[in-house]
């Protein structure tokens, strides 16, 4: 297969677009369609401070890379956010540590790396006090309340997140599986600022999870390849599996999936239930925004701080 713009060998294949790119003009159009995201949806404004999460996986760091050049151009400034979850299997979390910190140290890129050891606990022992029977769900809301807390601490007024196309639509499935239409109705690529809450922006939301992996690659960015040891088993891999499935057979059709809910059912539901939504306030222990009198994840750690008080 010949590159659509210049004809030499191609690089990528990209089947929903029935076109075929050479790695330079494969990394052009990653770089334009993350531009045209971000302009798009209002996520960025010239003169802002953006916290760029990184996890040191394939789509935060794409992100990173893309953002980066982005910032010149648009004016942005950018400021690097990594949490150090403690989950040792394979030296997980130290690998994605390392790899984040490397890059940002190749882009010049000032950044915080954050151990959730210091508040406590980690996610490995949140695992074994199996207070949910899946990890995940409590690790998202643990990530979600320190990437919000340190962007506000390092003066960001937006969190950009590395979800990609394939992410965002299995939490829109999710969602609609077990009946959230609430998290659905305030599910959507930028989320204005509300008090205490940065603005969260995902860069990479019209981005398929493979172009992420082909861009990191053609570009020869250090990432770390393997997958959380607490994910096996969890639904939202089987549910990117049925997302892939359906790729197969009809290119495109993620994207398709993706502007029907952009265009039609988010703006439904949306303006339905606005009224709806629960009036954030602050947590009574550490003033972080929250619908409840005390924040999950200050709940998290009194938990946590039992168990192991228990255990010793
Ligand atoms: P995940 O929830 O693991 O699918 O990650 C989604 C996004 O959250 C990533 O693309 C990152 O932007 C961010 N993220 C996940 N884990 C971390 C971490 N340990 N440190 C910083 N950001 C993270
Ligand atoms: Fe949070 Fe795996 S990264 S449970
Ligand atoms: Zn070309
Ligand atoms: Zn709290």
């Amino acid at each position: 297969m010949r590159c659509r713009i210049c004809g030499a060998e191609a690089a990528v294949r990209l089947r929903y677009a029935n076109t075929a790119l050479c790695g330079e003009h494969f990394v052009r159009f990653f770089e334009r369609r993350v531009e045209r995201t971000v302009r798009k949806f209002g996520m960025i404004e010239s003169g802002e401070r953006v916290a760029v999460a990184v996890s040191g996986g394939k789509d935060s760091l794409a992100m990173l890379y893309a953002l980066s050049g982005l910032a010149e151009r648009m004016g942005f400034e950018i400021v690097g956010i990594t949490i150090d979850l403690g989950i040792e299997g394979g030296r997980y979390s130290e690998r994605c540590v390392e790899i984040a910190v490397e890059n940002y140290e190749r882009l010049g890129i000032p950044y915080k790396v954050v151990r959730l050891s210091e508040y406590g606990f980690t996610v490995d022992e949140l695992a074994r006090a199996r207070l949910r029977p899946r990890v995940c769900s409590l690790c998202g809301s643990v990530k979600r309340h320190l990437l919000n807390k340190i962007a506000r601490e390092m003066g960001a007024s937006r969190l950009a997140t590395g979800h990609n196309l394939d992410d965002f639509l299995q939490v829109v499935l999710q969602h609609y599986l077990f009946g959230r239409i609430e998290e659905l109705a305030k599910f959507y690529p930028a989320i204005p600022p509300a008090p205490g809450m940065v603005s969260r922006i995902k860069p990479l939301v019209e981005t398929p999870e493979r172009d992420s992996m082909a861009y990191v690659l053609l570009k020869g960015i250090e990432y770390h390849g393997g997958t959380c040891p607490h994910a096996r088993g969890a639904t939202s891999l089987d549910l990117k599996r049925a997302l892939n499935a359906l790729e197969r057979d009809h290119p495109g059709v993620k994207f398709s999936m993706f502007n029907v809910y952009i265009k039609s059912i988010y703006p439904l539901l949306s303006r339905e239930y606005m009224s709806k939504i629960e009036d954030v306030g602050a947590c009574e222990i550490c003033g972080e925004p929250t619908s409840a009198r005390i924040c999950l994840f200050c709940r998290i750690r009194e938990a946590m701080k039992k168990r192991l008080k228990k255990s010793n």
